[in-house]
């Protein structure tokens, strides 16, 4: 089962530049998280400080104990094991195949077997329907099949904790599509805690269990997703609008003025539509992530916004409902 990531008060600069101060927040076991951020927010620098590649200045990332900004580095190399990162630009060496890609983390760092190596290679890369394009060069292939291939490759030491840096960027609507309901899939069959950074509304609106934004170094919320859906911050709206009008603008942050006379048009959170998350694909196990998640939020759902209360109260309801239409006649079953 996947590992709870722990952030405690973490704060990042580079020389005097401020990235982002104080974020906390804790990625539950097993479930799958979206970090949502305009471009230049720090969401790169943020995965990076999780896996202990970049060192905030001040603040904690525990995992089982380690703590992957302060702990002795032999610790933090350790538990990096654990993870297995998608990087944004996919990363691949452009003279090896994609099976020599994908098994390179394998042979860098086990003394596994190569009939072993070729096993799980060739596993992985079913998983991420590759099969047949194993013997290809990076150059060869689709910016989308090099994607997968990153995705296969992040998969290969069997990581319980899966960190995807924009896995959509350069995809179209379609593909987007697959690689939403690939990440739920691989969740339902592994169980790893997952992190996404996207700015894809697709995957925010379909894939996590919860979500978080990241604007004008601060981190505005972390929570189940119903809390980021039914927000009424602007920022928020701005961005899950998809719409110019709101604080953010296109190279810096716009003045009071501009934003007073634009605030009448901006996507009201009652307006927006939560849809129903992924389900893993037919054939598949259902998430583990599920039932622990929703013990989680309803510990917790008295703490919430009223309009988050509601529509996590609606999904359950609906999912309940569901439940009862498709479960199996008393008697007649085994
Ligand atoms: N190693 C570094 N040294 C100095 N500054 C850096 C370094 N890495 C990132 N930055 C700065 O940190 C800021 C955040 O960068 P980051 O790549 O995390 O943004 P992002 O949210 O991932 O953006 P995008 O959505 O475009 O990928 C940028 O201003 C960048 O210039
Ligand atoms: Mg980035």
């Amino acid at each position: 089962m996947g590992i709870e990531v722990v952030v405690e008060g973490l704060t990042k600069s580079f020389g005097k530049q401020n990235i982002w101060r104080d974020v906390s927040l804790t990625l539950p076991a097993g479930e799958v998280s979206v970090m949502l951020g305009p471009s230049g927010t720090g969401k790169t620098v943020f995965l990076k400080s999780l896996i202990g590649l970049l060192k905030p200045e001040k603040g904690r990332v525990l995992i089982d104990g380690v703590d992957m900004v302060r702990s002795p580095e032999k610790d933090i190399y350790e538990t990096r094991k654990l993870f297995g990162l998608m990087f944004q630009d996919g990363a691949l060496f452009g003279s090896l195949s994609l099976f020599d890609n994908i098994a390179f983390p394998l042979r860098e760092h086990t003394r596994k077997k190569e009939s072993e190596i070729r096993r799980i290679v060739m596993e992985r890369i079913e998983v991420v329907g590759l099969l047949g394009a194993e013997g290809k060069l990076p150059g060869e292939i689709s910016g989308g099949m090099r994607k997968r291939a990153g995705l296969a490759r992040a998969l290969v030491l069997d990581p319980q904790i899966i960190l995807c840096d924009e896995p959509d960027s350069g995809l179209d609507p379609v593909r987007t599509a697959y690689l939403s309901q690939l990440l739920i899939d691989l969740n339902a069959q592994i169980d790893a805690t997952m992190l996404i950074v996207t700015h894809n509304l697709d995957i925010a609106a379909t894939v996590p269990d919860n979500m978080g934004m990241l604007f004008r170094r601060e981190l505005v919320t972390f929570g189940p997703r119903e809390v980021l859906l039914t927000s009424d911050e602007p920022v928020v709206s701005q961005f899950l609008g998809g719409r110019r009008e709101g604080p953010i603008g296109m190279s810096e942050e716009k003045d009071a003025a501009t934003l007073a006379a634009e605030a009448d048009r901006t996507t009201p959170a009652a307006s927006r539509v939560i849809v129903p998350q992924l389900e893993p694909s037919p054939g598949l196990p259902p998430r583990r992530a599920v039932a622990r998640r929703r013990e989680r939020v309803m510990r917790m759902i008295d703490a919430l916004p009223p309009a988050a209360r509601s529509a996590i109260r609606e999904t359950y309801a609906r999912d309940a409902a569901t439940a009862t239409v498709t479960a199996p006649v008393a008697g007649g079953g085994a």
